[in-house]
């Protein structure tokens, strides 16, 4: 097991567009055709805020893209949720989001209430979804339940070690004052629990645009948005949207290796807002 398409922020509706207009739907087959050429893929993984909407049907869409693309190849697509998603959309259109090659749930759903967490074994990689989706907030946060179930699976090495997916970093940006408060609150819980474990990647999405750092003795990589990508030019204070569909590859053939493909949109950094996250103030 060595490689992951990692993907992120589909955003896509009941209707097709995103809450800002942008058609999620052509961004996520653009990229797809764009990435056709990275090689002997193993899995695709794609963390959150599938549907805009929280629709099944946007989940439904999203599915269908990434599973033609993942059946071409044989290999599993697995999801998890975001803060855009609604939990029944999610488990009615991807059931606790570990499908595999042809679509047909894999692995197996973990018993907690309300939390759509799971677990499946790809070619010896265990691939662990988190579930940090709090309804109608954006922050994310991970339930002591969830957690003792985590540590439960983690208390057994898989033969290729483990990822861990879920929507929100726990790894933030000091000098953008927004972000603390939309990512993952208390890391350091998850950060006990991930030590000395086999996992060996925490992969997210989220913010829109790639990150990297370390949650304890853990790399954390952060993939960018399918449906926008936050501009980092902008002043601190702002987030700045703009066209450009990325996604990432997770090399887990040495030590793991992240790298961030862009697609070939000639209408990429066209600006699609701007606005304060903290006041709401649009410019
Ligand atoms: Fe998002």
């Amino acid at each position: 097991m060595t490689r992951v398409l990692h993907l992120s922020d589909t955003h896509v509706s009941r209707t097709g567009p995103d809450e800002d207009g942008v058609d999620g739907v052509a961004a996520l087959r653009q990229l797809l055709y764009d990435v056709r050429h990275v090689p002997a893929l193993d899995l695709v993984v794609v963390s959150g805020d599938i549907a805009d909407d929280g629709s099944r049907e946007g989940c439904e869409v999203v599915r269908s893209l990434v599973g033609a693309f993942a059946a071409e190849r044989g290999i599993p697509h697995i999801y998890s949720t975001g803060n855009h998603d609604r939990r029944e959309g999610f488990a009615a259109a991807l059931s606790h989001g570990h499908l595999g090659p042809d679509g047909s749930p894999i692995g197996r759903r973990a018993d907690i209430d309300r939390v759509i967490a799971g677990v499946s074994e790809v070619n010896g990689l265990r691939v662990i979804t988190l579930d940090s989706l709090v309804p109608g907030k954006t922050q994310g946060v991970l339930g002591r339940d969830q957690l003792e179930w985590l540590a439960a699976e983690l208390a057994t090495p898989a033969p290729a070690g483990s990822i861990v997916v879920l929507h929100h970093p726990p790894i933030f940006v000091d000098a953008i004052p927004y972000l603390e408060s939309v990512v993952l609150q208390e890391p350091s819980a998850l950060g006990d629990v991930l030590a000395r474990t086999d996992v060996r990647a925490v992969l997210c999405g989220h913010l829109h645009h790639q990150l990297s750092g370390m949650l304890r003795d853990k790399p954390v990589w952060v993939t960018p948005g399918i449906v926008t990508r936050i501009d980092l030019t902008a002043p601190s204070t702002l987030a700045r949207g703009v066209l450009g569909a990325g996604a990432s590859v997770v090399d887990l053939s040495g030590s793991p290796l992240f790298y961030t493909l862009h697609a070939r949109d000639p209408r990429a950094n066209t600006e699609v807002y701007t606005y304060n996250p903290l006041t709401g103030e649009g410019l």
